[in-house]
């Protein structure tokens, strides 16, 4: 007898029940082997969600209910402060060309053509196609400022799609720009979308930080990354008690001060051989010194953004203490850069004059041109530096990048390469012996190391960011020419913010802070993003005492509002339970024998408890629990 055609008598509201026996959720009782972290398993596991390519996947009813309440969440908090567009995701080459990203996007855009042969992609994102609406529409300053957002699917090429749904080729974005009339206005609108974020993620349930983060080779002043400490996160964040807390792309550190060797002989750079001696393990080892008394070199070339192809390539050189690591996010930036490869063999011939393992700060070619070239022996890496050289374009030169991280400013008596095979130098002091480029912090802090604001140690702990807000300042308006006429009858360009948050993230986030409760056995969402508030398992659906008294509660629940699941299927109690951990809803009914007793079981898994409470009582203490949940999730100032 099909479970529908129970309880006669409040068919109106029954027919419209969630019954687990109609629905299709395909739990399973394993994962596929290529599922690592947590989330992963789970989702696929728990029936939200089907992989059907790399990084592309099918939301099933579970799934889907789930991101369309954190989607309603967003909306609802936006929409206090800004309006809601639907842009297209398929784009015309031309808007972003205007902008100089259709090159700069690289192989992470997807990219077609049309039945006429004209370009499209499909969009990354879409500051161009909100700036090419501004542009053409927005004329004073009267009619600033502006957030326009949408909720809309997005597709990025990723070169490693992987752990399911934390980083996939298309994903639903909730993305937002705004336009101001100043920088104070930019910083206004900032604000409130810091705001707006904070107020999304606690509603979700989330246990967030938001971090100061990288605001690229582009320029822009301000951006942070709102993140949840996760080991499934492909970020690290440095943090520590004084509240700092920095993506490791932006984290800066002070540095315990080191002791500086004596100097030898009398104080200059001298050379001392050291056979074979290419690393940093074996040069500390043959000194005797620790390796913060050692400069080591890292050279890259680094290929600028489309804007400057004249000499598209950059023989970047680093030198950084022995016990250090390049940052290349915070090189890029610093050397306006939007790619940086490891230079080979011949270029750190030819732009450092020395051998891997002895490169030397000291005796660096400042200046390359046409004539540093004769006589050098050809390469395809020397073919592309030729390249630049260019008959059409005489005298061109390439200057080298000599960039020195500040933790070997004012040292002393370092060893460094001598430029020269099997030689080292010692005496080697900065600023005396070599002037680099620039000076700047281009290292990767590490654990324990003193926090900028007071110097308490930081810690480093793996996060996953599920959104980011950008002062974008005039890039975007600047390049495409987005322009009002201010008070005085003036035309100036707009500035601009950006602000991501991504929809899947948030779920896969919640699931993981979850997991790692569960010993990543199972999950329980907060209330307000779990696809059903609550599950009622009739635990033996032969027993029409049981079936009926599921139905009542399972009928007085929704009308009270709630979202309810009713597991009627005609499965072992055993299975049932099971089957309702899996999907992460965070709270059950179990109906069994206990209603002989006037008694059911209420099981809250965000708690961990469980208790019998009185037949005649559920219904209200379980509305009660459940309204509190979703209003506590509420910061102060909405409740
Ligand atoms: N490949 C992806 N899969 C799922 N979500 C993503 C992906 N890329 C970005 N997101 C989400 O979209 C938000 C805004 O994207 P953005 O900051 O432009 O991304 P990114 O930092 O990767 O360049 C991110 O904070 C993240 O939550
Ligand atoms: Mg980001």
């Amino acid at each position: 007898m099909p479970a529908r055609h129970t309880g006669a008598g409040r068919k109106a509201l029954s027919l419209s029940m969630h019954r687990w026996s109609t629905l299709f959720i395909p739990t399973l009782r394993e994962a596929p082997a290529d599922a690592e972290v947590a989330s992963h398993k789970l989702l696929l596991r728990a029936g939200y969600i089907r992989q059907l390519g790399a990084g592309i996947y099918s939301y099933l009813f579970l799934g889907n209910r789930s991101m369309n309440k954190i989607v309603a969440i967003i909306r609802e908090e936006m929409d206090r402060i800004g309006q809601e567009f639907l842009l297209p995701a398929l784009n015309p080459r031309e808007v972003w060309e205007a902008s100089g990203r259709w090159t700069v996007m690289g192989d992470n855009m997807f990219r077609l053509k049309d039945r006429k042969g004209a370009e499209l992609c499909l969009a990354m994102t879409h500051e161009e196609v909100m700036t090419d609406i501004a542009r053409k529409e927005l004329r004073s300053y009267k009619q600033l400022p502006q957030i326009w957002y949408q909720i809309q699917t997005k597709f990025r090429d990723e070169p490693r799609p992987k752990s399911g749904l934390l980083r996939v080729r298309q994903f639903i974005m909730k993305d937002a720009y705004s336009f101001d009339i100043d920088e104070a206005g930019l910083d206004a609108s900032y604000a409130k979308h810091h705001n707006a974020y904070v107020r999304i993620f606690e509603r979700c349930g989330l246990n967030f930080v938001a971090v100061e983060a990288d605001s690229g080779a582009m320029g822009g002043s301000g951006s942070q990354e709102f993140m949840v400490y996760t080991d499934a996160g492909e970020d690290l964040i440095a943090s520590s008690a004084s509240g700092y807390a920095a993506n490791l792309e932006k984290a800066t550190s002070r540095l315990t001060p080191v002791e500086d060797l004596a100097p030898t002989g009398d104080g200059q750079p001298e050379l001392v051989s050291t056979p074979g001696m290419g690393s940093i393990a074996d040069v500390t080892a043959f000194f005797g010194i620790h390796a913060s008394q050692d400069i080591k070199c890292v050279a890259f070339m680094g290929t600028r953004t489309a804007a400057e192809t004249d000499t598209p390539l950059l023989p970047i050189v680093t030198f950084l203490r022995g016990d250090h690591q390049v940052n290349e996010t915070k090189l890029m930036a610093i050397a306006g850069v939007s790619e940086l490869r490891p230079m080979v063999a011949e270029e750190l011939e030819l732009h450092i004059g020395g051998p891997a393992g002895f490169l030397s700060p000291i005796g660096i070619p400042e200046v390359m041109t046409q004539g540093s070239l004769n006589g050098l022996k050809t390469g395809k890496a020397l073919e592309q530096i030729k390249g630049i050289f260019r008959e059409d374009v005489p005298n061109r030169v390439l200057k080298t990048i000599v960039a020195m991280d500040g933790g070997l400013e004012g040292r002393k008596n370092l060893v460094a390469g001598a430029n020269k095979l099997d030689y080292h130098l010692r005496n080697v002091t900065p600023g005396r012996d070599f002037t680099p480029t620039l000076i700047a912090d281009i290292r990767n802090v590490n654990e324990g190391e003193g926090c900028p604001i007071d110097g308490s140690p930081l810690r480093i702990g793996k996060a996953v960011e599920i959104g980011h807000i950008f002062k974008l300042g005039y890039k975007y308006s600047k390049s495409m020419g987005a322009t009002v006429l201010n008070r005085e009858g003036k035309e100036v360009t707009l500035i601009m913010g950006s602000y991501g948050i991504g929809v899947e993230r948030i779920l896969t986030a919640a699931i993981e802070s979850s997991a790692a409760a569960n010993e990543g056995s199972s999950y329980a969402l907060h209330p307000a993003i779990a696809p059903f508030h609550i599950v009622i398992t009739i635990t033996n659906i032969k027993d029409a005492a049981l079936v009926a008294e599921g139905e009542k509660i399972a009928t007085a629940l929704e009308a009270a509002g709630l979202d309810v699941l009713l597991d009627d299927r005609d499965e072992r109690a055993g299975v049932k339970f099971k089957d309702a951990d899996l999907v992460g809803i965070p709270y059950r009914i179990n109906i069994g024998r206990g209603v002989a007793e006037g008694k059911v079981e209420f099981v809250d898994r965000l708690q961990n408890q469980s208790n019998d409470i009185a037949l005649n009582e559920i219904a209200g203490h379980v509305t009660t629990r459940i309204t509190s949940a979703l209003r506590t999730s509420l910061p102060a100032a909405v409740k």
